[in-house]
């Protein structure tokens, strides 16, 4: 959740580490603060807020070294404050640290070093380790680390400067992300890659336990034993411009609009080009593979989980295997029922999402096959699944999360499709169907991007309600809730998705005259029930705005608006159907006037539990 950064070289820190930082700010904060070692004394400068409220407090006397570490926190302990910002000092100011995680077992620490006379200046868990570094020094930096890490408990990413040894920096991990960017006569460190690919793409993956020296000339990663681990170096195929908001107001909206692309890096290599099935060569599954799997679980968060959602119906109806849909804060502690005739499908866009890297881990533990659905490479879930299959979505910075969903949704349905094939549920000319559908699908998306001046209007004349409704069946349910989470995370309108048959069992006593209500009716198997539903909330004086499959002339009569997507397979509707829902809580949030790539509160990847 917190971004770090690091640098030492012959450079200046302080512009790196705040342009880093900038990077990072997808990733949710609420303070910033840098370290600098600085005429032979570390300085820090933090302060609670944006960045800008740091650049400004350090303009005009910006701290002057070659050797930093920079911070943007979220608060776990201790609330948003200039003094829990971070980096965090002992008492001497001679050992300084950033972390990212938590420390379990901060609150006996912290008691036996106030035992000891110490003074803390945060409430945070992680000043701790500065003391604990400070107490326990020998002369020996990396010793000291080794030592420390014994006594600390919880996770994190974690980088040390020491003002006795300014010729290097060191850092570990255990549970959070951390990367190391190569350059020439400077070296940088980073909690995620955006943050260094302006200066580097010769990166490598920091492993849990790994402890990595960094100084200007070379790095040098060791375990807590003093073993010596070589590590693959890779170059980044981002550039920096990916990452950027190129002409869009935000990176959301350019989110969006990158989905027909997404769509296509998805499906690639995955489709056969004569368009008669569909492979996964990293899976490379066959039918004796499947030949045990009694059930599959899909487990995740948020946006993830909604994914996971539609991914239950694509491999029920297409793999026929039943499948059980979690979310991960409940699953990892609810005991499930789950063993090697399992098939557990872990969904995190971020692949460091702390409550669905724990479930992966639980489902492993209880015998569990695995497969991570994640669009970063070398992510934690990536690494700790038995198999992975990528998104390929590229970098999402908008917390509110958009193609990687539609992505997830893609590849579980070529997924189902895979298994389909191998299982023999599907025939040829049903494969062929499918996937001359699933092809179609980007130039779809791409035309209904060219169409969104009805939504705008609609977000302008609905944008300031206090609560809006979504109703659906089947795979209509499973998009409306993610429609509601969509408007929810960035318009903070009170936005509740229901399962549209069950409306008369409590919802309908909220449907009051000029509520908007959004009907998804793109399933024609459930479409007359749909309607009905609709019929009983337009009879309560709902405003109706129906998703409807292009074509559908009957809808009209009892709408109040009608959005049409194109016409498509039962299946593709959801990657449909969500679009104008994404863009709808956009232009509301717009029309309110809110932070559309910064909801209060919220952050783009949720490394705490
Ligand atoms: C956060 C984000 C959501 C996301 C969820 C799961 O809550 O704000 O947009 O869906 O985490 O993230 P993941 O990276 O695991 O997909």
């Amino acid at each position: 959740m917190c971004g770090i950064v690091g640098y030492i070289g012959d450079k200046q820190a302080a512009p790196f580490l705040l342009d880093g930082m900038s990077k990072l700010e997808y990733r949710g904060y609420d303070s910033a603060g840098i370290a600098v070692f600085e005429k032979g004394r570390i300085r820090v400068e933090k302060c609670v807020g944006r960045l800008e409220a740091l650049r400004q407090k350090l303009s005009g006397n910006m701290p002057a070294g070659t050797m930093g570490i920079g911070h943007t926190r979220w608060a776990t302990h201790g609330r948003p404050s200039d003094r829990n910002a971070h980096p965090h000092a002992d008492s001497s100011g001679e050992f300084v640290v950033v972390h990212n995680g938590i420390i379990e077992n901060y609150m006996s620490l912290k008691e036996e070093l106030l035992a000891k006379n110490h003074v803390f200046l945060s409430e945070t868990d992680s000043e701790v380790v500065a003391h604990l570094m400070a107490v326990n020094y020998n002369g020996d930096f990396e010793e000291t680390v080794k030592k420390v890490l014994g006594m600390i408990e919880g996770s994190y990413s974690l980088v040390f400067l020491c003002a006795k040894e300014p010729d290097k920096l060191i850092c570990t991990k255990k549970d959070n992300p951390l990367v190391i960017g190569l350059g020439t006569g400077e070296n940088f460190i980073a909690s995620d890659i955006p943050a260094i690919i302006a200066k580097t793409r010769r990166t490598f993956i920091m492993n849990d336990g790994e402890i990595a020296t960094v100084t200007k000339d070379a790095v040098w990663v060791q375990d807590i034993k003093g073993t010596p681990i070589s590590k693959k170096v890779f170059e980044v195929n981002w550039n920096a411009e990916a990452a950027e908001k190129g002409g869009f107001e935000h990176f959301m909206l350019k989110e969006i609009y990158e989905q027909p692309k997404a769509m296509r890096d998805t499906m690639t290599g995955r489709v056969a080009h004569d368009g008669s099935r569909i492979d996964f060569e990293e899976l490379n599954w066959t039918k004796e593979d499947f030949a045990d799997i009694s059930k599959i679980f899909i487990i995740g968060c948020g946006t993830a989980y909604h994914a996971g959602m539609v991914g239950k119906y694509y491999l029920e109806q297409l793999a026929r295997v039943p499948v059980e849909v979690d979310i991960a804060s409940e699953f990892r502690y609810r005991n499930p029922i789950i063993d090697s005739s399992c098939l557990t499908i872990i969904i995190s866009q971020s692949g460091e999402t702390s409550d669905t890297l724990a479930a992966l881990k639980e489902a492993r533990r209880l015998g569990s096959r695995t497969l991570a659905i994640t669009n970063v490479v070398g992510s934690s879930v990536a690494r700790e699944a038995d198999q992975v299959a990528y998104t390929h979505a590229g970098p999402e910075i908008a917390v509110a999360s958009t193609k990687a969903y539609t992505t997830q949704l893609l590849l579980m349905l070529m997924l189902a499709v895979y298994v389909g094939q191998i299982k023999g549920n599907l025939n040829d000319d049903r494969t062929r169907e499918l996937v001359t559908a699933i092809k179609q699908v980007p130039e779809q998306i791409h035309q209904l991007l060219e169409n969104v001046e009805q939504l705008k209007v609609f977000a302008t004349q609905y944008g300031n309600s206090e609560d809006v409704f979504y109703l659906g069946r089947s795979l209509d349910y499973a998009v409306a809730l993610e429609g509601a989470l969509k408007m929810k995370e960035i318009s903070y309108i009170h936005a509740e998705a229901y399962a549209a048959g069950e409306l008369k069992h409590g919802t309908l006593a909220l449907i009051v005259e000029g509520v908007p209500v959004i009907v998804l009716a793109t399933q024609n198997d459930v479409y007359d029930k749909t309607i009905s539903n609709l019929q009983e909330v337009k009879a309560r004086d709902a405003v109706v705005i129906a998703i409807a499959q292009e074509g559908d002339s009957n809808i009209a009569k009892y709408a109040d608006h009608v959005i049409f997507i194109p016409r498509a397979e039962k299946y593709l509707t959801p990657l449909l159907s969500v679009l104008p829902l994404q863009l709808l809580a956009y232009y509301a949030a717009l029309t309110r006037g809110c932070d559309v790539d910064k909801p209060r509160n919220l952050a783009k990847s949720v490394t705490v539990e």
